[in-house]
């Protein structure tokens, strides 16, 4: 069985170059010594650098990449920029960059394929805005859909897929976590579909991970129900004390 992975998305958050250093700092030392889970911390990117000098135990990741490499593309952070960095995790598509920046499935599709050719990992947000009763929106199936459209099943190895439902964002007003039961539900509707594409064998090298309101207190079950395996942390990845413990919590 893999280990699960938690995933510290810091979104734009701290203020400041320094409470970021020492966020890092904070969350590193308090899980050196916690064994059998793979931990990334995305910091903003103008922090990467003084992150990575940080970090011992985590992998450094990114929360966005765009898909050409060095050229004409004013504002952007290619993938190679960061890969010359040292980022191994690319944070694609989450929910904030489709409703704030107006992401498309097509842009989302070309960052996720980008970055899976350079040979980073790519984790790939999906999730529906609302749902009604347990079942999961067919939108989740076509993001995915769209995104793997150019994906080959040699790169599935690097693909992570995080399910988010919009509503269970922390900062969703009325947020509240899934059931450990409905995300069970939507891993294994995350995984038909990769299966569909890709063949059931294939499909299992690529992991499915849970997101929304993840704290200390819930994401044992999360795990416990066996379709996630591991967890993207917005809000709680602030509190290097809280996080330690969702890693902790997550050890098998
Ligand atoms: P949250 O955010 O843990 O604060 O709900 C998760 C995310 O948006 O990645």
């Amino acid at each position: 069985m893999r280990r699960p992975l938690i995933i510290a998305n810091w979104k734009s958050n701290p203020a400041t170059l320094r409470d970021a250093g020492r966020l890092a700092a904070g969350i590193e030392k308090r899980i050196a010594s916690i064994r059998g889970v793979e931990t990334v911390i995305a910091p903003p990117f103008p922090f990467l650098a003084a992150v990575a000098r940080t970090l011992k135990t985590s992998a450094l990741g990114a929360q966005d990449a765009f898909w050409g490499g060095a050229g004409p593309f004013t504002g952007a952070v290619s993938w190679q920029q960061l890969k010359s960095f040292g980022v191994s995790h690319i944070i694609i598509g989450h929910s904030e960059r489709r409703r704030l920046m107006g992401e498309t499935d097509e842009m989302i599709a070309r960052k996720v394929t980008a970055v899976l050719a350079a040979g980073m990992h790519a984790v790939l947000c999906v999730g529906e805005a609302e749902r009604v009763g347990d079942e999961i929106p067919d939108a989740v199936g076509v993001q995915l859909s769209r995104a793997l459209a150019s994906v080959r099943q040699r790169q599935l190895k690097k693909l992570i897929v995080a399910y988010e439902p919009v509503w269970a964002i922390s900062t969703t007003p009325g947020a509240r976590p899934d059931s450990p039961e409905n995300a069970f539900r939507a891993g294994t509707y995350i995984r038909k579909i990769i299966a569909g594409k890709f063949g059931a064998a294939a499909s299992r090298s690529a992991r499915v991970i849970y997101g929304g309101s993840v704290r200390a207190g819930n994401i044992r079950p999360f795990i416990e129900a066996g379709a996630m395996e591991g967890a993207l942390v917005g809000g709680a990845s602030l509190d290097a004390a809280e996080f330690a413990c969702i890693v902790k919590n997550t050890v098998r």
